[in-house]
Order: structure tokens, then sequence, then C-alpha cells
């Protein structure tokens, strides 16, 4: 199969992180006899300081020609006091909005070896296993009108039915591929998007009988989270709602920087870790790699339908964790890895599984 797959590395750690999910899908292709090719382009802060744009013309024209895109993380203290357009975070917004991405997958799962490395409770986090469901192109990020001045400043939460309806459904759809259970998360009893929200879901609820529906309210739902997470399956809710909610489930795997993400709806999909560019750990080798090589398996499943090598992936990485390998944000990791050495484990482990039939 001949691929092209656009990188786009990024700020902070996102270089450091990228590399290594980048050199797993080259030992993937390698052990299937794929060709995939690889290229590079700027987004974030580094194409500020290349270009003045956070998402440069270029970048985009490769990342819509490409089959797939995977992303390490933007933004950074060098450019937080530049206007909103030339600020790192807007390239990637701009990008999800350009592409049609509207769904954002984030699974979340506890690892066996990991539930120590929560500072719950293990008997609390075991077992875990959820689907969240963001919505990605809508709600508060992207809703106008919006200003800013020093006396005032606006943002606006505005969903249609068409763009709710669109990400329930995917949700629905993962959710009868699961356990059958969705949870929609809103604050209904407050916000009239909300009630709407609640309502094309219950509208689309007839036509999935074999899934289990139930609405939060976002507020208790962030406890219900911590304190019963094995209660929930999918987990639709809005854009912000899901931003916040899903970095405070990463408390429940052991670490951010363990989770990936797939971003889906339009053409061309983009994959890239949950976390953000880490600049307090930037540059020394210390970032947790496993987010990203986890977003490079949604990549190889999602964007390019290769199931078996995907799984090979996740097996490479669920062994490497089993086996008690993991870098410093992994409390309790009985061997200690720097980005690279933690990237190297896991190829060492793809290297070891039975070579695939061609
Ligand atoms: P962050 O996710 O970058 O970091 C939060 C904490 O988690 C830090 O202590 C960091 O060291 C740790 N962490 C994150 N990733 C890790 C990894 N792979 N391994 C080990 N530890 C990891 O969030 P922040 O500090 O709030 O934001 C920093 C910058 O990143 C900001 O500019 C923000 O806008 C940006 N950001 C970007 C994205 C993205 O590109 N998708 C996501 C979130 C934040
Ligand atoms: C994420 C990030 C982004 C978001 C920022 C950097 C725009 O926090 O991918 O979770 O809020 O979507
Ligand atoms: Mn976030």
């Amino acid at each position: 199969m001949d691929v092209r797959i656009t990188v786009l590395p990024g700020d902070g750690v996102g270089p450091e992180v990228t590399a290594e999910a980048v050199a797993c899908l080259k030992s993937v292709a390698e052990r299937y006899g794929h060709r995939f090719e690889f290229q590079e382009a700027l987004i974030g802060g580094a194409a500020v300081d290349a270009t003045g744009d956070p998402l440069p013309e270029a970048t985009l024209k490769a990342c819509q020609g490409s089959d797939a895109v995977l992303l390490g993380a933007v933004g950074g203290p060098a450019w937080d006091k530049h206007p909103r357009d030339q600020r790192p975070e807007s390239g990637l917004l701009r990008l999800r909005k350009a592409l049609g991405l509207y769904a954002n997958l984030r699974p979340v799962s506890v690892h066996p070896a990991l539930e120590d490395a929560s500072p719950l409770k293990p008997e609390v986090v075991r077992g875990t296993d959820l689907m969240f469901v963001r919505e990605l192109s809508g709600g508060l990020y992207f809703g106008e009108p919006r200003s800013y001045s020093d006396q005032a400043a606006v943002n606006t939460l505005a969903y249609t039915r068409a763009e709710v309806e669109r990400v329930a459904k995917m949700a629905f759809e993962l959710a009868s591929s699961r356990r059958k259970r969705l949870t929609s998360v809103d604050k209904a009893n407050v916000l009239e998007t909300s009630r709407l929200w609640r309502k094309v879901v219950d509208d689309l609820a007839p036509a999935y009988p074999d899934v289990a529906v139930q609405h939060a309210y976002v507020d208790s739902f962030a406890m219900s989270l911590i304190t019963r997470p094995r209660d929930f399956d999918v987990v639709l809710t809005e854009n912000l709602f899901g931003d916040i909610l899903s970095d405070e489930a990463a408390v429940l795997a052991g670490s951010l920087g363990l989770l990936p993400s797939a971003s889906l709806g339009g053409s061309v999909g983009l994959y890239e870790p949950i976390h953000g560019s880490a600049p307090d750990i930037a540059g020394q080798d210390r970032a947790n790699p496993i987010g990203t090589i986890l977003s490079a398996a949604m990549l190889l499943r999602h964007g390019l339908n290769l199931t078996a090598e995907a799984a090979e992936l996740e097996a490479a990485v669920d062994q490497t964790l089993r086996e008690g390998h993991g870098t410093g944000d992994l409390k309790g990791a009985r061997q200690a890895h720097g980005t690279r050495s933690l990237g190297a484990c896991v190829r060492e482990r793809l290297a070891a599984a039975v070579t695939p039939s061609r």
C-alpha cells in the first residue's frame, strides 16, 4: 500500500514525540511491505517564527493532499502574548476546521500495569475503558461574535441541530460497536445549546435501540468520572467540556502523556496526542511518546484501514507497559526511560512479534 502521511511536529515536545511515532510507523511499513511517504510541514509557533502564520498555506495544502496527518503539539510561552491570529493554537484550530474534523475520539483505558500510577485507588480505576467523543469544530472555540478589549470580552456558544447530529451519530455507532452505553454530557439545566444537544441525542436514540443512553450534567459528571469511571463507555460532549474532561480522565490512565486521539469527519484525519507542548520538559528527552505512538496506531486503523497493523503496534505498546518500562511521568514504572529509549522499546517488541504474512 502506498500512502502519504504529513507530519506536523509543532512546538515543545512535539518534535520529540512525533519522531518516535514516525519511527514506529516506518517499522510497521517495513514489516508489512507498505510504502509510507512522510512529508514534514510547519505548524504552530515554529510556523509563526518561520513565516508569520501558524498555519501556512503550504501546510494546509500538504495536509489536504495526504492520506493522514500526524501532529505533535503546538504552543509555548514564546508566543503567548501574540495576537490571536498569530498564536500557535489558532493554527491548530484552523487546521481542524479546514479539514472538516468535527469528531475527536479520545480513548482512555487503564493499563493493568499502571493501576498504581494513578493518584486514585487501584480498585477505582481498574478496568476503566472509555471513549470520549468530543465535538471539535463548533461551540465556544468558533462561535461568533467574539471580541476582546481590556474592558469587555465576548465568546459565543452556538450549535445547530446538524452539528450536534453528525457527532452524536458517530458516538452512537461507536457505542453500538462497544459496550452499548452512551453518556451524553451537557449543562442542560442552564444552557440552551445543551437543551438542543439533549433533544438531538434523544431524537436519534430510537435509531440505535441496542444503545442505552444516559444524560449527565457536566459538573456532576466531572465527579463521577473519577469516582466510578468503570460505569461509562462512550462519552459524548461538546468542544470545551470534552477538552477539560479528557485531561481529567488522564488521571485515571496514569499520565496525560499516554493518551492518543483521532480527529475525524472530513476526508483526511488528524492524529495527535491529547497533551500539549509541555514546555517544562521540552528538549530534555523526558516526554512520554506513548500518546503519540498510540495516535499513530489510530492513524493506521481509522486513516488507512490497516487494522492488523494498528493492533500489532498497540500490542507492542501494551507489552512495553506490561514489562514495566516507562518515562518519568509514569509513577512506579520499574524501568526508567527517556523519550527515545521508550520509543525504541516499543519498536523492539514490534520487531519481535510474529512476522505478518504479506
Ligand atoms: P501540557 O499538556 O503541555 O502539559 C501539562 C503537564 O503535563 C505538564 O506538566 C507537562 O510536562 C505534562 N506532560 C504533557 N505531555 C507530556 C508527555 N508527553 N510526557 C510527560 N509529561 C507530559 O499543557 P499546558 O502546560 O497547559 O500547555 C502548554 C502549551 O501547550 C500551551 O501553549 C497550550 O496551549 C499548548 N497545548 C497544545 C495542545 C495541542 O497541540 N493539541 C494541547 C494542549 C495544550
Ligand atoms: C487540545 C488542546 C487544544 C484544544 C488547544 C491547544 C487549542 O488543548 O487539543 O486538547 O483546546 O482543543
Ligand atoms: Mn486540551
